[in-house]
């Protein structure tokens, strides 16, 4: 809790939260911070050549059993997202070292670069290069909201590491993180074994219209990208009612240009962040959607292009880290459910490479990506707890030969 509360120092917003966007100079603070950390247990400290900080308890034999998760936030973050995760990885190790307990292989703890895409997408970047599944030269090449190229925001705030990408496979991983959503408070349980993270797809969609005078251009002589966008919005939201099922649609982020009460926009830029445990029905909310995009652009007469920012199909996490992690929180007397994730995490990644599996502790009023997220600090210990055990038991996880994803 101290080092929770130590990190949300580094770059404050009022209500108790953090903006520290990915490789910014917040960003920077914050790991060197973590880094001290790391030093002041003794880990062994790599960073790769995407900026992912990885600190290795080496003791014992063979591939680590790692956890972490982030420590950039979105423009408006908690204190808890991610950055719970790292460092209740890094209090597991202190825990085992002043306790004398001596696993039989190596612990790892993981810092994964711009997990939150806020800054540069796709989300989760730092976890992909991981794991190979994105090259290692087009993450460099990521260019930021704000115009910057990832690779030489990496240079500039010193975590170009050196060692290669992808990086060495754990023999398991697990992320312990908050829930983000209201279920675990909203059913009186505790912890959440993941069974699954829901599909991804974000896409950009730029209107061009006509800029006019806004008191001078009849009603009918309008192509008006602002409209379109605010139509866009609604469609998505019918869409996911009608849909239903765990199917959600969010427009965040709308810019207008010239942006002025009275001028009919030239352009206007949407986001759109849509979600589904079900890829089939993710494809369909998609081609829904761009069916959509071509009835309105030709109502109102405007340009619609479409860039794909994001596309993660859905995640099935290992079933014996799912069994290990319910049974561990049974026995240390909390309640628990199996439960799919709505958020994305770095732990979705790792799943392409190793058995992996996720904790999720309540979040008070399923608040998050706000500066009021919350979790009671018995919960995080609870957590935490949990992910002690869970590393300790998965050190003599079998390996297996084929992984589902
Ligand atoms: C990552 O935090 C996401 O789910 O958007
Ligand atoms: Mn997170
Ligand atoms: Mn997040």
């Amino acid at each position: 809790m101290m080092r929770i509360n130590a990190l949300a120092e580094v770059s404050p917003i009022d209500g108790g939260g953090n903006c520290r966007l990915a490789l910014t100079d917040e960003d920077m603070h914050g790991r060197n911070l973590v880094v001290d950390w790391m030093r002041e247990c003794g880990l062994e400290i790599s960073v790769d050549a995407v900026g992912n900080i990885i600190g290795t308890w080496n003791v014992g034999a063979g591939a680590p059993v790692m956890s972490g998760s982030h420590i950039d936030t979105v423009r408006t973050g908690g204190r808890f997202d991610g950055c719970y995760g790292v460092l209740a990885a890094l209090e597991v190790i202190q825990t085992c070292q002043q306790a004398g307990i001596t696993p039989p292989r190596p612990l790892a703890v993981g810092v994964f670069t711009d997990e939150e895409g806020a800054r540069f997408a796709p989300d989760m970047l730092g976890s992909l290069v991981y794991v190979g599944g994105m090259p290692l030269e087009e993450a460099l090449d990521v260019i930021a909201i704000d115009g910057a190229k990832l690779g030489d925001e990496l240079v500039r705030i010193g975590y170009a590491g050196v060692t290669p990408c992808p990086g060495p496979i754990p023999h398991a991983f697990v992320e312990l993180h908050i829930e983000q959503g209201p279920m675990l408070e909203a059913n009186g349980v505790r912890i959440g074994a993941v069974t699954s993270v829901q599909g991804i797809s974000w896409q950009e969609v730029t209107i061009v219209g006509q800029s006019n005078h806004a008191g001078t251009t009849p009603m009918s002589l309008r192509h008006d990208p602002a409209l379109v966008a605010a139509e866009i919005t609604v469609f998505v939201r019918q869409l996911a009612k009608e849909m239903g099922g765990d199917q959600v649609c969010t427009v965040g982020k709308i810019d207008l240009h010239p942006n002025l009460t009275n001028v009919v926009a030239a352009k206007a830029t949407i986001t759109l962040d849509v979600r589904n445990t079900d890829d089939v029905l993710l494809n369909q909310a998609e081609a829904k959607i761009a069916e959509f995009l071509q009835v309105v652009a030709s109502a109102e007469n405007v340009q619609i292009t479409t860039r794909k920012l994001v596309r993660f199909e859905p995640v099935k996490f290992d079933e014996r880290v799912i069994d290990c992690i319910e049974e561990i929180a049974k026995q240390q007397g909390n309640t628990v459910q199996r439960m799919p994730s709505g958020a994305g995490h770095d732990a979705q990644m790792l799943a392409r490479v190793c058995p992996s599996g996720m904790i999720f502790v309540p979040s008070v009023k399923g608040i998050s990506h706000n500066a009021a997220e919350f979790t009671e600090t018995v919960d995080l210990i609870a957590g935490a707890n949990i992910l002690l055990h869970t590393m300790l038991s998965l050190t003599t996880l079998e390996p297996t030969s084929e992984l589902t994803n």
